[in-house]
């Protein structure tokens, strides 16, 4: 018989469960039976009083996630709120001396020294060692960079890897929900605007294109949010610029892989980012310079190996069109890799093309399975 103290169940506070991180994560929880051996409690921070969602507990009220006392009587944390709420909430927390688990999605703590990034298929060793060190701070990594790892994270860990670009082809939902719906209104202005056209068998594409590049020019085009048109074009730029050319989500490449594998000394990671008209999920295509020339056998065996959700794909078009595509992964926890081939540059250069869903493995999944590992290893 176990003390009543290891019955207890663990109180876990949930901020920023209504967003779109936020809801993923709440949708995986209920599959799972997360909420099962717990004691869920909502937080919000506009609508403390209202009722909390159900999750099989019955019904509870919101609080106020502005309110430290009631944050600290939480054992675990865990937030998709956002990045300012983490700057505005946490140090005063673990000030008044609360220690317990901080789990979050924001990247605002990512790079401090008391926080773990957690990928648990890549770095449950790195997870584990926090732990017993006594790390109370674990926060998701940066969706590229996670999807990236979960492809290709075992050429790292193995040693192979000299440096790596990556091309990124980034889906509307890492900028946000709101440009999701602006994306696919794009998508809607088009296809209204060239109806009539696309209608006539006869219309010449050429025809077909001004129209769409007119509608892609007119003051009219739903644009605010990325403020481009995303839909029949691509867009070059994600996040800030960084002192040496490069954006923030280029420069979170090296900084957060590296973090997350511990690779000393560390393994250069460059590349450029785009976002292009996918709804939620995320690509890459990846060049590898490898530190010797490994047979191509040898890197599709060990990617197949490295999680139970990489998949190799053949390099053929069927199946790279219907197994390695956003369409193709979207709402799954699938990480496909393929086109995998050695480049004409030399032995030693692997050219990857991989694919993952943003909100699942980049986003909500590497939250909730630290949730679970922490309340199982207590
Ligand atoms: N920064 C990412 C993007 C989102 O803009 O796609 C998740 O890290």
């Amino acid at each position: 018989m176990g003390s009543l103290e290891e019955y207890k169940m663990k109180r876990v506070g949930l901020v920023g469960w209504r967003g779109m991180v936020g809801s993923v994560l709440l949708d995986r929880m209920r599959i799972e039976g997360d909420f099962e051996g717990i004691e869920p409690v909502f937080f919000s921070t506009s609508q403390a009083g209202q009722v909390a969602p159900d999750v099989g507990q019955g019904d509870a009220l919101l609080l106020d996630a502005g309110d430290l006392s009631a944050l600290a009587s939480c054992d675990l944390i865990l937030t998709c709120q956002g990045g300012d709420w983490t700057k505005s909430t946490y140090p005063g927390l673990r000030a008044q001396g609360w220690s317990g688990h901080w789990i979050d999605a924001a990247s605002a703590l990512r790079m401090a020294n008391e926080a773990v990034i957690v990928l648990d298929p890549l770095n449950l060793e790195g997870m584990k060692q926090a732990l017993s060190a006594g790390g109370r701070t674990w926060v998701g990594g940066n969706c590229t960079v996670s999807l990236m790892l979960m492809g290709l994270g075992a050429l790292f860990q193995r040693g192979w890897v000299q440096w790596m670009t990556s091309m990124t082809y980034q889906a509307a939902s890492g900028a946000g929900a709101r440009n999701m719906r602006e994306l696919v209104a794009q998508m809607n202005k088009i296809g209204d605007d060239a109806k009539s056209l696309l209608d006539d068998p006869a219309t010449a594409a050429l025809t077909l294109d001004s129209q769409v590049s007119a509608s892609l020019k007119s003051r009219t085009f739903p644009a605010a949010l990325f403020g481009a048109p995303l839909a029949a074009s691509v867009l070059p730029w994600i996040d800030t610029l960084q002192p040496d050319g490069s954006t923030r989500e280029e420069w979170k490449g090296h900084v957060e892989a590296n973090k997350i594998l511990g690779l000393q000394p560390e393994v250069p990671i460059d590349g450029l980012c785009v976002r292009v008209g996918a709804m939620r999920s995320h690509a890459q295509a990846v060049t590898v310079k490898l530190n010797r020339d490994i047979p191509l056998a040898d890197i599709e065996a060990l990617l197949a190996e490295s999680t139970p959700w990489t998949s190799v794909i053949p390099n053929d078009k069927a199946q790279s069109l219907s197994r390695l595509t956003p369409a193709a992964v979207s709402g799954t926890l699938d990480i496909p890799v393929g086109r995998l081939r050695k480049l004409r540059m030399g032995p030693e250069f692997l050219g990857a093309f991989t694919v993952g869903d943003q909100l699942l493995w980049g986003a909500a999944e590497p939250l909730r399975r630290t949730l679970r590992w922490l309340l199982e290893s207590n």
